[in-house]
């Protein structure tokens, strides 16, 4: 079988090497297609491929047209909006992600930006410190609990608000779990954001909440920029003029943002939260090691299109 690498924002050579072992082990052809600039050159490496892995590059229904041969698709990392889980779907194609794999790397960053954010961008003046401030985690999956874990040994008071999870284990990881998600945006000094972007989810963040923040309070965005409301951010900054946005990664319009709020807002200028040798190396070989087992016995888990 051949399996195409196609990442626009190529993975650690380590990772490819060890995708590239385990893909020759297992008696498949492997293709590299990295930093390209046109979907055509997609399009054109993939039409003879049976297996894809791809980071968030957008495998769109003209992917999947061009993509004659394909039988599974794996995004390595977490978030799959940019598969067209549906074309998938229509061709059979199976959609997999590799959930965890790269969450430490992503939690890491979390907490890297606000202690960014609260030591003045790392320029001279007084800051101030995580410890004793409050975090809130909106979702608690893979990244959500991490962030907590990390957000402790800061000796911060850490509140999560996830509807999915039972509280009892929120509760056994030594996080209080709120009630509502308005109440979880009331009480955090630190807002770190864990949704996936879904058609529910999208623009779901804005005024309403933001409003809530407590005096001073940051919201801390290492999930989709998507989630943001964009437009009632800026309301919410203009009328709140405590409030800060730090975010993974930044949007069309974080230019106006920043000229406007100047060092109340960072936006990372490309996607890094899962920018580590380590979680290259994670997810790069989950995802392998899931193409190689699909095509051994039929292997479907973490199939994201059931
Ligand atoms: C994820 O959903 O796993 C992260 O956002 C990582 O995305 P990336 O592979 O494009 O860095």
């Amino acid at each position: 079988m051949k399996i195409l690498i196609a990442t626009e924002k190529p993975f650690a050579k380590a990772a490819v090497d060890g995708i590239a072992s385990i893909a020759k082990e297992a008696g498949h052809n492997l293709a590299l297609l990295e930093k390209y600039s046109s979907a055509e050159e997609l399009y054109k490496a993939v039409s003879d491929a049976d297996a894809l892995i791809v980071r968030s590059d957008k495998v769109t229904k003209e992917v999947i047209d061009a993509a004659g041969n394909l039988k599974i698709v794996v995004r390595a990392g977490a978030g799959y909006d940019n598969l067209d889980l549906s074309a998938c779907t229509q061709r059979g194609i199976v959609a997999m992600n590799t959930p965890g794999q790269n969450s430490n790397a992503v939690a890491e960053l979390a907490i890297g930006m606000m202690i960014y954010m609260s030591r003045n961008s790392f320029n001279p003046g007084t800051g101030s410190e995580l410890k004793g401030k409050s975090v809130g985690i909106h979702a608690y999956g893979n990244v959500g609990r991490l962030v907590a874990k990390l957000a402790k040994g800061f000796d911060m008071k850490v509140l999560a608000f996830d509807p999915f999870v039972d509280k009892t284990a929120i509760i056994n990881d030594n996080v209080t779990p709120v009630d509502s998600i308005e109440e979880l945006y009331e009480k955090s000094d630190f807002l770190s954001l864990h949704i996936p972007a879904t058609p529910q989810t999208k623009g779901s963040v804005g005024l309403n909440l933001l409003n809530r923040l407590p005096k001073g309070g940051c919201l801390v965005n290492t999930a989709r920029k998507e989630i943001i409301n964009e437009a009632e951010l800026i309301m919410a900054m203009e009328k709140r003029e405590d409030i800060k946005y730090v975010t993974d990664v930044a949007t069309e319009n974080h230019a106006t943002i920043s000229e406007k709020f100047g060092k109340r807002v960072f936006a990372t200028p490309k996607k890094m939260g899962a920018e580590t040798a380590e979680a290259n190396i994670n997810a790069g070989l989950a995802a392998a090691n899931q193409i190689v087992r699909f095509f051994e016995t039929g292997d479907k888990t973490f199939q994201v299109n059931k």
